[in-house]
């Protein structure tokens, strides 16, 4: 008999749920997006996110059991994520995921937002470990090494800015509408790094990030550079950002994969969709024996599929939260 799982997601400003058959296909999959109601902010406002969760979730779950053509009946377990996240925000969902397991006396399992990103790939393909995740989103810039199923071990982190963070400020600053991330990689196709832009290597072998720095050398160039009469075009601007922060990523990445000797590197978050990431990614490990895998990028930014997919495991595992399960925006991965 198969196994249905419902995911359920509301960390941020996605108000997303699916249903995932045996662990990796997709049944259905919802995301009702919140980002023309924060547009005019330039960011998430936490306050407005837990409005819409709270106005788009019971027609989201709604219209995730009609495309499946399945109801709750079906479910075999709940999967939810508790956090990292706007505390306000996943509490709608862990709340919406409680009720509809508890009245239908299902398992409920809480997932790691993260755990979801790196998940996202095994809807695509099956994982081989070792493997190591590169996850690059608005929240989270980090290495991780996988072992087994659920085993997850930060090798590196960023120190300061995630990297999605780093290309909305610099998107805010050449003042592009939010999220800036696509608008800065669509800009940096048709422009020159003309900017030699630094690279936060850190200490010998690190593998840990920074992106701050970075940022500020951005907003001082155009500074001095609108001080000297002098004028980059935004495309310079873009191409020139995207170049040192994708280095570094590709960079580290291959690193850690050479050192750990992994079989599969696969990149998730937000920013896995960016072209030059891609690209530049093919290009280093084209002709290795590791393989290299990136989620179609409707998966990439936030959805439930991954975190159905990912509770899956879980489930699977024997992992089964209680009815006090709460959101926790800062929970350890
Ligand atoms: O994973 P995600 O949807 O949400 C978080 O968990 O944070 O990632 C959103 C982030 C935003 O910072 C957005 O600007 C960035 O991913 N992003 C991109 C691209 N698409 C989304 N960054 C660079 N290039 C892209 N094509
Ligand atoms: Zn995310």
């Amino acid at each position: 008999m198969s196994e249905y799982i419902l995911g359920i997601e509301t960390s941020c400003d996605e108000t997303a749920a699916a249903i995932i058959k045996d662990g990796r296909e997709i049944a259905s999959n919802v995301v009702a997006s919140q980002i023309e109601s924060h547009k005019r902010f330039g960011g998430v406002v936490p306050e407005i996110a837990s409005r819409h969760h709270v106005e788009q979730i019971t027609l989201v779950l709604e219209e995730t059991f009609e495309k499946a053509g399945l109801k709750m009946e079906d479910i075999d377990a709940v999967a939810v994520t508790e956090g990292p996240g706007l505390v306000g925000a996943l509490l709608v969902g862990v709340n919406a995921a409680k009720a509809l397991a508890f009245a239908h006396n299902k398992p409920l399992v809480g997932v790691h937002h993260i755990a979801g990103h790196i998940y996202a790939n095994r809807l695509v393909k099956e994982f081989e470990f070792p493997l190591l995740a590169l996850v690059v989103s608005g929240g989270h810039t980090e290495l991780i090494l996988m072992e087994e199923h659920g085993d997850f071990n930060i090798i590196g982190e960023t120190r300061d800015d995630a990297a999605g963070e780093a290309y909305d400020k610099v998107a805010r600053t050449l003042k592009l509408p939010y999220p800036g991330g696509p608008k800065i990689d669509q800009l940096a196709q048709n422009g020159e790094p003309v900017i030699d832009f630094p690279r936060a290597w850190l200490e010998d072998g690190s593998y840990d990030f920074s992106f701050s720095g970075l940022k500020s050398a951005v907003i001082n160039t155009l500074h001095n550079a609108k001080q000297r009469g002098q004028e980059y075009k935004n495309e310079e601007i873009a191409a020139s950002f995207q170049a040192s922060v994708v280095e570094v990523l590709v960079e580290k990445t291959y690193r850690a994969a050479n050192q750990y000797g992994v079989k599969q590197v696969i990149v998730a978050g937000g920013v896995a969709a960016n072209k030059g990431l891609r690209n530049a990614m093919e290009a280093k490990f084209k002709g290795e024996a590791t393989e290299l895998m990136f989620p179609p990028i409707s998966l990439c930014t936030d959805n439930a599929a991954m975190i159905a997919a990912a509770g899956s495991i879980a489930f699977n595992q024997g992992h089964r939260a209680t009815w006090d399960l709460n959101a926790n925006p800062g929970l350890d991965l």
